[in-house]
């Protein structure tokens, strides 16, 4: 029994996919004990690796008497952890946690049997006044809750080199009014000589598609792509694909062999002039040590209405953890008003908990704070908020198909609405 409902709230809601039913919880985990911890992510390098290192210390703070083990496998987005950690699982052989999107990504793990309920937690932690209910509630399945998440990531953020814009005759304060308009920018950058857009593998690019859709469409159409309300075949999703074929084509013709990061000190070394990324790429200009509104800025990428792109990271408790209160004190940690505000400082990200002081918050995060309270929310799709694992995984396909030109845009639209077909009567 699956549930597909939105839950289509804005200012300050969360627009989300239900989660899948039917999952269950095979079984405990080990007896306890031990005191190693092994935490598995994707956070391997870079930024990302200074988010998780700002975990580990106020875990060791928390936690002296245990010792944190870096289950890490480097690919943005999880491109190659994912993979890894369900041979692991199916293998019988969990993480003690490991990382995963809140919304239905996790249904996948749910549906499989391989995650237990972390309800107590929530009681034990008073984690369910702490967070929006709204998030919580995409956390939760017939009453059982499968996750505890640690930040809240933006998605459809567009990232710009101030000195490379100013030097193609671009004015780096003007936000363009709605696509075309951006790609008219975009354009006039590639003129100078430098790459318009910057872009790696595949993720990336489907990480580009899901801004143009949420601005293309607007909030409420593209949350009907993943509820059935939005015909895949329509001609707004042309618009958008349309748009998507232009914005590729002013990109890095090496970028099925880098990953977010490259793309990103593309725009660092001044060799690029936008980014369409998450709002991890922060922390990166932040690491390069580039100043915000003077080195780099950033805007929605919007079609008028303002959307904030949501996706949050979250931790889980694995059916058959070797070290199962070893995770319940690494779900503590992250969960917990220290390491919520450690992390997000780290990465980009703005705490999930509502009750921390956020006003000496960095600049960027302001605007994300304001916007996840006011504008629309809509779930990522490149980051597991809209849909499960295997659909994700057939529009990544799908798109490294129109990307490399394997198929054009209406072979490309004709294919994404197959797709979904496929998955809605799943
Ligand atoms: C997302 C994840 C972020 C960030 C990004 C790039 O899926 O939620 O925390 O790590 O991938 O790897």
């Amino acid at each position: 029994m699956r549930r597909r409902n939105f839950l289509l709230l804005s200012g300050g809601g969360l627009a989300a996919a239900g989660l899948a039913a039917c999952g269950g919880s095979g079984g405990g985990g080990g007896e306890g004990g031990g005191s190693e911890v092994e935490v598995f992510t994707w956070w391997a390098q870079g930024s990302e690796k200074a988010g998780l290192d700002a975990l580990v210390a106020q875990f060791e703070k928390d936690y002296p008497d245990l010792t944190f083990v870096n289950g890490s496998v480097a690919g943005g987005a999880g491109s190659a952890a994912k993979d890894m950690l369900q041979s692991r699982l199916q293998a019988g052989d969990p993480p003690d946690t490991f990382q995963a999107h809140a919304g239905l990504e996790l249904a996948d793990y749910v549906d499989a049997g391989q995650l237990e309920d972390v309800s107590d937690l929530y009681e034990e932690y008073g984690l369910t006044e702490a967070f929006p209910s709204d998030l919580v509630e995409l956390l939760t399945l017939d009453d059982m809750i499968y996750s505890v998440p640690s930040n809240i990531h933006r998605s459809n953020v567009v990232w710009t080199n101030t000195a490379v814009l100013e030097a193609a005759g671009i004015d780096p304060t003007a936000v363009p009014a709605d696509v075309e308009a951006f790609i008219a920018d975009v354009e006039k950058a590639a003129a100078s000589g430098v790459a318009g857009l910057s872009i790696g593998t595949t993720w990336t690019q489907v990480n580009l598609l899901e801004a143009v859709l949420m601005a293309d469409l607007g909030s409420e159409a593209y949350n009907g792509l993943w509820t059935g309300g939005t015909d895949w075949s329509g001609g707004e999703v042309t618009t958008a694909l349309e748009h998507f074929e232009a914005l590729i084509a002013l990109t890095n013709t090496d970028r099925d062999g880098l990953d977010w990061t490259d793309a990103t000190q593309m725009q660092i070394d001044g060799s690029a002039a936008y980014s369409v990324m998450g709002d991890w790429a922060v922390a990166s200009f932040q690491q390069a040590e580039m100043t915000d509104g003077e080195d780099y800025g950033y805007f929605p990428l919007s079609g008028g209405e303002p959307i904030f792109g949501f996706l949050a990271d979250s931790f889980t408790l694995p059916v058959g953890a070797p070290n199962p209160d070893g995770a319940k004190a690494w779900l503590d940690t992250i969960s917990s008003q220290e390491g919520q505000v450690a992390f997000s400082l780290a990465k980009g990200s703005i705490p999930a908990r509502t009750d921390v002081d956020t006003a000496e918050f960095p600049a960027y995060q302001q605007t994300a704070i304001e916007s996840y309270a006011q504008d629309a929310i809509s779930p990522s799709l490149a980051h597991g908020a809209a849909t499960p694992v295997a659909w994700l995984n057939d529009i990544s396909d799908a798109t490294s198909k129109f990307t490399t030109g394997a198929s054009d845009v209406s072979g490309y639209q004709e294919e994404l609405a197959t797709i979904a077909e496929s998955h809605a009567s799943a």
